[in-house]
């Protein structure tokens, strides 16, 4: 049994991982993928010369703006371990010092520069942080968690993010939640068709004109047919659920035969057409919540029982006012009726699956039915197109 107090007892339990025959990667793979793009904070989140931490995958992280382009190094002090943003200390442009005892980091190369009680010290020049590369795309501070020799590029961000993102014209508008979940139950709930049962009685039905089924079930002897497997040109690789356009869909819900349950009349107007993940972890809803509008949304690894939920609301709108218009668009109408009145449900019903999974033994004891399907090429292809597992820092290092 994993015992997670124990800073010696393995990520993911041995005895599990041993037991999974097709999607070994996946299972192992708790804190994420290592060498691939995951959004953290919005842009605007980190301001010039003000750092910020974010945890990502286990990975304790600050985030700070130096002559407008955005830098990311480990948050972890080299001496005693201490987190730098616990006080920050800032004595130049591109330099945190160290509260404690004043070792001295350069943010772009993540370099020990100085030690302001030990000039002489052996150490100055000679020790590191971990940096890692950020890109700014679409409102969002995309970090590289990967390894690269110096002067090594990392693969274009285009690669990590779900066909259409980073379209032009395309305005999108981020909101970040941590939930308390691993990563994987974010993701599985997002794409697992049948889930949509939970949102029977959301406001956005109604509020939006639209009606969803209480499920769709496959049609018997097309087991095949629910989900297509893609690699784009720019090395994109995702699933496509097609349970929506060949499964059945049911309106109404029965027990011994008796209508119990009917699906909520809203109106006539057609979402969620086409739903397809992504690696490292990313949805793409097509058209939501509105015809004209995609929606996608991230499970970015937190730690092993957390993850950021990151979702956009998207819309093309050219011109020069065109993120103005969306933007005031979103905060008036899909705010409340899709990032709450709808979103909100699938965070609870993540949280309720942790238990579950928690020592890893609910990737054995779970009791999948066909409508999952998608859920297992989903997690083939997580195991097979990875570019790595991500560990634990400490364990890194032995
Ligand atoms: S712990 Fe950071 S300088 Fe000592
Ligand atoms: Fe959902």
């Amino acid at each position: 049994m994993n015992d997670p107090t124990k800073v010696d007892a393995p990520l993911v339990d041995p005895d599990v991982v041993a037991q999974i025959k097709t999607w070994k990667g996946y299972v192992e793979a708790k804190l994420g993928f290592r060498n691939c793009w995951y959004p953290s904070l919005n842009s605007e989140e980190v301001e010039e010369g003000k750092p910020v931490p974010f945890l990502l995958a286990g990975e304790k992280l600050l985030l700070n703006r130096i002559d407008g382009k955005v830098y990311c190094m480990s948050d972890t002090c080299l001496h005693r371990g201490v987190p730098l943003s616990e006080k920050v200390e800032c004595y130049s442009k591109d330099t945190i010092t160290c509260w404690y005892h004043g070792w001295t980091y350069d943010f772009k190369d993540g370099k020990l520069c100085d030690i302001l009680t030990d000039p002489n010290s052996k150490m100055i020049g000679n020790r590191a942080l971990q940096t890692y590369q950020v890109e700014e795309a679409k409102g969002l501070l995309f970090i590289y968690l990967g390894d690269l020799d110096e002067g090594e590029q990392p693969p274009a961000l285009e690669r990590d993010v779900p066909p259409g993102f980073l379209e032009a014209d395309r305005r999108v508008r981020p909101f970040r939640r941590q939930v308390n979940s691993d990563w994987r139950l974010g993701a599985e709930n997002g794409f697992d068709t049948t889930h949509i049962f939970i949102h029977k009685d959301s406001k956005l039905i109604i509020g939006n004109e639209t009606m969803l089924p209480l499920g769709f079930a496959p049609p018997p002897g097309k087991m095949n047919d629910l989900w297509d497997r893609v690699e784009t040109d720019a090395g994109q690789q995702g699933v496509y659920d097609r349970l929506a356009d060949h499964g059945v869909p049911h309106f109404e819900g029965k027990i011994d035969g008796e209508v119990v349950l009917k699906a909520i009349y809203g109106g006539d107007k057609r979402i969620a057409g086409e739903i397809s993940l992504w690696m490292p972890g990313a949805l793409k809803v097509d058209p939501f919540p509105d015809p004209e509008m995609i929606h996608f949304e991230w499970y970015v690894p937190r730690d092993e029982k957390s993850h950021w939920y990151v979702h956009c609301a998207t819309k093309v709108v050219p011109g020069e006012q065109g993120d103005e218009s969306f933007g005031r668009e979103y905060d008036a109408v899909w705010k409340d009726m899709y990032a709450h009145g709808f979103n909100d449900d699938d965070i609870w019903a993540r949280e309720a699956t942790q238990d579950f999974y928690d020592d890893d033994y609910g990737w054995l004891d779970e009791t999948l039915f066909e409508s999952d399907a998608c859920i297992i090429a989903w997690r083939k292809l997580a195991s097979e197109t990875n570019h790595g597992i991500q560990t634990r820092v400490r364990d890194r290092k032995r």
